[in-house]
């Protein structure tokens, strides 16, 4: 019988994964106030572990009190009670085998500055989003361009935020340098248009991503795994493809994988699509440069998919699968015909009503 690659273990330096599927992050804006996710939400991440996932991943944890927050409600990991909050839910996904990660953003010109206690919406660039945002119908506002100052100060909010993490147990930080936010926006010419230092060459442009992951590190204990997300793609103006070439991402890539991590978690709208008008998936393209543990994630919602997913990566990431299907591990490892959810199935992730 063929091995079944699914269900078979996996080490990253001294943790050993019980199988190959996670939780891909996912936002659900239930932090009003303290910033502390609602109990039900927390609950749920540990169900995915109970059910059997390898990784769980946190919502994407917002770094500052200032210019971070992108959406209502998002949750922070900077002040002791968060930090205890987050100790009792890692405690238990240790509890039920699972490894526990945390992801911290900053959105960067996906700004919606009244959910900011700042307001302020700053960004490599003068540049807006084209498209509205989408939950106020609303352009998107003309960010300030960072300087010196807020470059520092940034870097500062994911230091913070990374210590909250390490405090409260996590397995695993990390970075989202993804989907068109802060870190993503300087990764991109469509966002960064600097002439200074931080733009122009794939070099420069990288220089704010090496600076956030370089500090993190820092603060990261050798026991635990430092993680980068990275996507060709970007929330707003999705069908905008954030770098020009198969050349351009594989010299980023390898500018990327010369950082102090440990995993690349690799986010695709589909895994199976071919990139850059190659004939090599993202995956396949990135294979080509790195030999680290690679996340994959974007449609993989059943047996065939996970497997064909781990041909050419380790883990495979699932977000709205794990969202809407609380026995979805289960489910993958019988081999169900289980449904490709689409993205409007989603929007069950902000309802007050507790998921399954
Ligand atoms: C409700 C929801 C919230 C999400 N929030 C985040 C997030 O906080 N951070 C992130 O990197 N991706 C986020 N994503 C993207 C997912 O992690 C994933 O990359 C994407 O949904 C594709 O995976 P899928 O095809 O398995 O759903 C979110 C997706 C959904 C559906």
């Amino acid at each position: 019988m063929k091995d079944d690659i699914i269900f078979s273990p996996f080490q990253i330096k001294n943790f050993t994964l019980r199988n190959r599927l996670g939780v891909a992050p996912m936002t659900r804006m239930s932090s009003p106030g303290d910033s502390i996710p609602r109990q039900d939400v927390l609950d749920f991440l540990v169900r995915r572990a109970e059910n059997g996932a390898a990784i769980v991943y946190t919502e994407a944890i917002v770094t500052d009190y200032e210019s971070s927050q992108g959406y209502p409600g998002q949750a922070r990991l900077t002040t002791q009670r968060q930090i205890d909050a987050w100790r009792q839910v890692v405690d238990k996904i240790h509890a039920h085998g699972g490894l526990a990660i945390m992801q911290m953003f900053h959105c960067g010109r996906m700004a919606w500055p009244e959910v900011n206690p700042a307001g302020r919406a700053i960004a490599p660039s003068r540049l807006a989003p084209k498209q509205l945002n989408p939950l106020t119908g609303q352009p998107y506002p003309l960010p300030e361009v960072m300087s010196q100052f807020d470059i520092d100060h940034v870097i500062n909010g994911f230091v913070e935020t990374a210590k909250g993490a390490v405090l409260a147990g996590f397995d695993g930080i990390e970075v989202h340098g993804a989907h068109g936010y802060l870190i993503s926006q300087f990764l991109s010419t469509y966002s960064n248009q600097r002439d200074d230092n931080y733009g122009g060459s794939v070099e420069n442009r990288f220089r704010f991503a090496r600076e956030v992951t370089e500090s993190v590190a820092l603060v990261v204990p050798e026991d635990r795994l430092l993680i980068f997300r990275i996507s060709n793609w970007g929330v707003a103006d999705a069908q905008v493809s954030l770098f020009a070439n198969a050349a351009e991402w594989q010299e980023m890539i390898g500018l990327l994988v010369r950082m102090p991590i440990d995993v690349i978690s690799l986010s695709t709208y589909n895994f199976r699509d071919k990139a850059f008008g190659t004939d090599r998936t993202m995956a396949q393209l990135t294979r080509e440069v790195t030999p680290l543990p690679m996340m994959i994630c974007g449609q993989i919602h059943d047996r065939k998919s996970a497997e064909e997913a781990l041909e050419s990566a380790d883990i495979a990431l699932s977000s709205k699968s794990m969202l809407l299907n609380p026995n979805w591990v289960e489910d993958v490892r019988a081999g169900k015909t289980l449904p490709l959810y689409k993205s409007d199935d989603a929007n069950i992730a902000y309802s007050k009503e507790p998921l399954p």
